[in-house]
């Protein structure tokens, strides 16, 4: 198995006293094992995948051909944490990736096991809503596979744009536009969303046209106004490229370069980039030993030495990543029941992954709104709703809604106090917020300190 250098200290603590369960990981000097996974279950032709890598032992082999979800399994697959920078880290070396180096790291079978993956602190809390990993299997090659062709602007008609054009790192992994825009300078008229965090979410685009991440990542390359490419082309041009043909013959088997290997390569790639623990998250930990009373955090002490140090640990981290206290009423409005952003931004992700009319894009002056999750699903109710986005790292990638027409959070807040803009299919959870200055200015403060880090990756370091 893998020894991952990347250590987190992770705890899962059931505090009868005051029935809460904490859990999660802090990084830091491993403790216990991690104690949220999820990995997905081999198909047949995952199986093969996972066996391909030619130099494969025979031992190895009959490893990795073991079911993961098979207690034995543990030599088969891998475990990893999620955010985890090496898996995103490329191939080792600089400048383009050369043949022989593609070569050398598909040789090493480890990286063709399955990874065994556990989510950093706040999203693990969403570990069981994990989605796609069972289809298609992540695996350091694949998610290396994925992250090239990420940032490969030779998947686009003129050699200009890549996914990163529009979800960069640098901007919140979306683009500080306010339209996403493609090859020849042409616009579209929606913003670019954050690829981040997709492991938990199912439908993709703002109305959930695209069933899966996977179904997602094809569709820009062969979108007029995005990469502008057809599909034949970019499959062409991949094939190619002998540092690609061979990862894809490795990784996919006899399939080798297809437009749906490049669209599961891709997925897996943006199913590791993850937003790390946040202020918002180190407090959550704590909050619950926060609202004991001091007589039964004495009684902790001295009946549950254990859980007592876990709760000093928690207290110290969220300490060193405080919120301020801005920020901390910010929160409780943000969950409150007169607020209830929750009402929609809920779960680990803080979003419901459902469809909902804010009244953005309607008002005065606009006789064609756009219609969002209407165009796909034609049921009236629907008409103006659109993908509730998540709130992790949202300071980060401003502007703002699907149309990219509120530039700051402090516009977003505004637009909710006012009820949103009135329409006949606005959502019943929006409402009038009657909220004060301060008020305001704490759910920005919230929302700032729903910001974690993301993992480093390298952008470089394309197969020549
Ligand atoms: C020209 C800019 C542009 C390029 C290039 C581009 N995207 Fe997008 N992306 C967008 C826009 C705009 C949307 C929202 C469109 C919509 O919802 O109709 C979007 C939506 C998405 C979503 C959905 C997120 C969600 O919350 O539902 C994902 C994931 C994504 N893109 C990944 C990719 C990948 C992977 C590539 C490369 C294959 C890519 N994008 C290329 C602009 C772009
Ligand atoms: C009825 C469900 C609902 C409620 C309640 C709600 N939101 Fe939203 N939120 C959404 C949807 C849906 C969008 C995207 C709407 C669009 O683009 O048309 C959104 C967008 C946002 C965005 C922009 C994110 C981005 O990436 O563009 C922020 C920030 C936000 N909401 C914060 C809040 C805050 C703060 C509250 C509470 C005051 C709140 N939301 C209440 C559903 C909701």
């Amino acid at each position: 198995m893998m020894i991952n250098p990347f250590v987190r200290r992770c705890f899962v603590l059931s505090l009868g006293v005051c029935g809460v369960t904490l859990l999660g990981c802090a990084q830091e000097k491993p403790v216990t094992p991690p104690t949220t996974k999820a990995v997905g279950k081999a198909t047949d032709a995952e199986k093969t995948e996972a066996t391909t890598p030619s130099e494969a032992t025979p031992e190895t082999t009959s490893n990795q051909m073991t079911a993961s979800a098979d207690k034995d399994a543990t030599k088969a697959s891998a475990e990893v944490f999620l955010g985890s920078p090496e898996l995103t880290a490329g191939i080792p070396g600089e400048g383009p990736l050369k043949v022989d180096q593609v070569q050398a790291w598909l040789e090493n079978s480890e990286n063709h096991l399955p990874l065994e993956i556990v989510l950093p602190l706040g999203l693990a809390v969403g570990s069981s809503q994990v989605q796609g990993i069972a289809d298609n299997l992540m695996t350091r090659a694949k998610i290396e596979l994925g992250r090239q062709l990420y940032f490969d602007t030779r998947l686009s008609a003129d050699n200009t744009v890549a996914c990163a054009s529009c979800h960069h790192p640098d901007e919140g992994y979306a683009k500080h536009t306010q339209f996403g825009v493609g090859i020849n300078g042409q616009m579209g008229g929606r913003n670019s969303p954050v690829s981040y965090n997709r492991i938990l979410s199912g439908a993709q685009f703002w109305d959930g046209r695209a069933a899966s991440l996977e179904a997602q990542a094809v569709g820009p390359i062969q979108n007029p106004i995005e990469m502008g490419n057809t599909h034949e082309k970019a499959v062409e041009t991949v094939k190619g490229i002998a540092g690609y043909e061979m990862q894809f013959k490795v990784i996919f088997g006899d399939e080798g370069v297809t437009i749906d290997n490049i669209g599961r390569a891709i997925a897996t790639f943006e199913r590791a980039i993850v937003t790390g623990p946040s202020p918002f998250d180190y407090y959550e930990a704590v909050r619950p030993f926060l609202a004991m009373k001091a007589d039964d955090l004495e009684s902790l002490k001295e009946d549950d030495a254990e859980s007592y140090a876990k709760y000093q640990a928690a207290k110290a981290a969220a300490e060193a990543h405080a919120m301020s206290a801005s920020a901390i009423r910010g929160r409780d409005l943000f969950f409150s029941e007169r607020v209830a952003c929750t009402a929609c931004h809920v779960g680990a992700n803080l979003a419901d992954e459902k469809y909902h009319n804010l009244g953005v894009g309607f008002g005065e002056g606009i006789d064609k709104p756009d219609l969002g999750r209407f165009e796909v699903s034609k049921d009236e109710k629907d008409k103006g709703a659109f993908k509730t986005p998540t709130i992790r790292n949202v300071a980060l990638s401003a502007p703002y809604m699907h149309d990219g027409g509120l530039k700051t959070l402090e516009e977003v807040v505004e637009h909710y106090n006012k009820g949103g803009n009135s329409n006949q299919w606005l959502s019943t959870k929006i409402k009038k917020l009657d909220l004060k200055p301060e008020e305001k200015a704490d759910l920005v403060e919230f929302m700032k300190a729903c910001t974690g880090e993301v993992p480093k990756v390298e952008r470089e370091r394309l197969p020549e």
